[in-house]
């Protein structure tokens, strides 16, 4: 039987559905090209906003053992004008999708129509980062702001855009449907979820921002879950991430209903190379069970 892991996402052509999701690995041409000769399908960027942000003071990163990852990096990046200079002439093997933020729906827009310059295949809007209020939660969170910030960005550039959600909200239901009616092109979710730890011994919260955002193995569930959900509620293709350490749990968000997943923190455990370790179990999932293509499984997990 011939297997097709190919697919199209909202018209990008990706060689397979696994992407880098944004934020784990930074901005950087090099990283980028490791990530797609590892197995990548396409990679996203880690945010980028219209002016370089510092980040959060030291501890920004704290495993969690057995569960994740928590971190509060604050949003650092060096602002698009020098990621412009760095990325310009250079080209990639890959889709690359830039992720954006912004305090104004004319911030996320300004930023975008910079990076035209790169002729990115598709936008990432951040609008979920759990721990820099101004930027992350306080868009993400409410559905007047999400539609604003999509429809401003929609009608600024020509490509598609993509929204990632926040799942430290009400009803996320609700959010997604204000992208939805802005004529989102597709919905990544989920992004971390609030969360923090406390040193025992020196009685002090671990994290230089006292709290921030998990991610990994613990956070899985609630993803699947919320994938599940916005796959019976909308017809927009979905991007999955959350947890994904292996070709079982990519599965798992195909089934429940992603087109694409997005692989972050199991790099931490797997290395790089766990793209191609969940391409493999991928391959023989699909053999055993008889899919042919990635769009066979999208949605299979629903009665
Ligand atoms: O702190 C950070 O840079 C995280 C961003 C995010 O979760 O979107």
């Amino acid at each position: 039987m011939s297997l097709n892991l190919e697919i199209e996402l909202a018209g990008i052509r990706m060689d397979n559905p696994l992407m880098l999701a944004s934020g784990i690995l930074g901005i950087c041409p090099s990283l980028i090209r490791r990530v797609a000769a590892a197995g990548a399908g396409a990679v996203v960027t880690k945010s980028i906003g219209l002016n370089a942000r510092e980040g959060f003071p030291n501890p920004t990163v704290h495993i969690i053992k057995y569960y994740g990852l928590l971190n509060a990096m604050g949003l650092p990046n060096p602002g698009v004008d020098e990621v412009l200079k760095e990325f310009e002439g250079q080209k990639f093997s890959v889709p690359v999708i830039y992720s954006i933020y912004g305090s104004s729906p004319e911030e996320y827009s300004n930023v975008a129509k910079k990076l035209l310059k790169l002729n990115p295949v598709a936008f990432e809007l951040n609008l979920s980062c759990p721990h820099v209020r101004e930027v992350g939660s306080m868009v993400g969170q409410d559905p007047e702001m999400v539609y604003k910030v999509v429809n401003l960005v929609k009608s600024s550039v020509n490509v598609p855009v993509f929204a990632k959600l926040s799942p430290n909200v009400t009803d996320i239901l609700e959010i997604a449907s204000a992208a939805v009616k802005a004529g989102v092109d597709g919905i990544v979710a989920i992004n971390t979820v609030k969360a923090m730890a406390i040193d025992v011994d020196l009685r002090k919260p671990l994290l230089g921002n006292i709290y921030g955002g998990l991610s990994g193995p613990a956070i899985k569930p609630i993803a699947i879950k919320i994938v599940y959900d916005l796959f019976e509620n909308f017809k927009v293709p979905i991007v999955g991430v959350g947890g994904v350490c292996d070709w079982r749990d990519a599965v798992e968000f195909f089934l429940a209903g992603a087109w694409a997943i997005q692989i972050g923190s199991g790099i931490l455990w797997r290395g790089v190379n766990i793209f191609g370790e969940v391409l493999n179990g991928l391959r023989r999932y699909m053999l055993e069970n008889g899919f042919k293509c990635v769009e066979e499984m999208v949605g299979a997990g629903h009665r």
